[in-house]
């Protein structure tokens, strides 16, 4: 059946950056398979450096798997795909000398927009997001949780299905992170847009997703997917539901472990590609 093909579907995908015996070389993910169901919002969740950003850019086809595949809307991904997918960067990334509205106008610009469709599309982006009184503002005139709101206006305005969002609020205050979630769940329950939400916060994902997908530590893989049953729009009073807390706990439980693996990782001397004794230290380094 045509409406039951996955937005995104990952099927055995391993990255590595670098070769083996390079100084470089790390396996950032092994043998991940993740169906993104259309219209949902699944956050990634995981201890740093397990690959959730590395993951995130194979989808978007910024860069290509080592091994297996990538399809969006069934279609293998082989590159940048700008119809399909949007991203949205913890750091907005807005050009200071522009105003916002100019800021979301390039954003078009460099995607190939028509022309005439992007005055349009920008008054809708920015009505979205809440930000059209502060169209003609400079990003040094508003605050942190208004310049993502511009970065998320800027993705919008590309009107594709898919978001790819990394760590999008992270930067920010926790009472902003949290009415810009109310604010995105609004969005969400408007559109039928498919969201994948690289997060660090257990709040953040259970008070977002539909499904959080759990990584083990590097090399990264899903370890498990907990379902989040609760309609959108969220309201505030979802945070202190039972429900919440109880999902929030069962993820702390989750991610403890890899939590310590990944940071007894970290700790201690890397051992050399090829090495069957004891793990060396690296000289002067210790
Ligand atoms: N361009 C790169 N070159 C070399 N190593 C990289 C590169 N990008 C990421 N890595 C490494 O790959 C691993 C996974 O990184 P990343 O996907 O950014 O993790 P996360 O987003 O989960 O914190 C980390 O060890 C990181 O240092
Ligand atoms: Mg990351």
């Amino acid at each position: 059946m045509a409406s039951a093909q996955p937005a995104i579907r990952v099927n055995g995908v391993s990255h590595q950056f670098g070769e083996p015996g390079e100084a470089r070389y790390v396996q950032a993910l092994l043998d991940t398979s993740l169906d993104v169901t259309r219209g949902e919002l699944l956050c990634l969740i995981g201890p740093s450096g397990c690959g959730k950003s590395t993951l995130l850019g194979i989808m978007g086809g910024l860069f290509a798997p080592t091994t297996g595949a990538v399809a969006v809307a069934g279609k293998p991904v082989r590159g940048p795909m700008p119809r399909d997918l949007a991203f949205v960067f913890q750091e907005s990334a807005l050009f200071p000398w522009n105003t916002v509205r100019e800021n979301v106008m390039l954003g078009m610009t460099f995607q190939g927009v028509a022309k005439a469709e992007r005055g349009a599309r920008a008054r809708r982006a920015l009505e979205a997001v809440g930000l059209i009184d502060f169209a003609e503002h400079y990003p040094g005139q508003l605050s942190g949780g208004m310049r993502q709101r511009a970065a998320l206006a800027r993705a919008l305005s590309l009107e594709t299905d898919i978001l790819l969002m990394d760590e999008p609020f992270g930067a920010l205050d926790e009472q902003t992170r949290m009415v810009l979630g109310e604010d995105l769940s609004v969005l969400l329950s408007r559109s039928n847009k498919t969201i994948v939400f690289v997060t660090h916060s257990l709040g953040e994902a259970v008070f977002l997703a539909d499904r959080v997908a759990v990584f083990s530590a590097r090399p990264g893989t899903i370890k498990q997917i907990i379902v989040v049953d609760e309609p959108h729009p969220r309201k505030p009073s979802f945070m202190t539901a039972p429900k919440f807390h109880a999902l929030r706990d069962q993820l702390y439980g989750l991610l403890h472990d890899e939590i310590r693996k990944a940071m007894s990782e970290t700790t201690q001397p890397r051992r050399r590609y090829g090495q069957t004794g004891p793990a060396e230290t690296d000289g002067e380094r210790v």
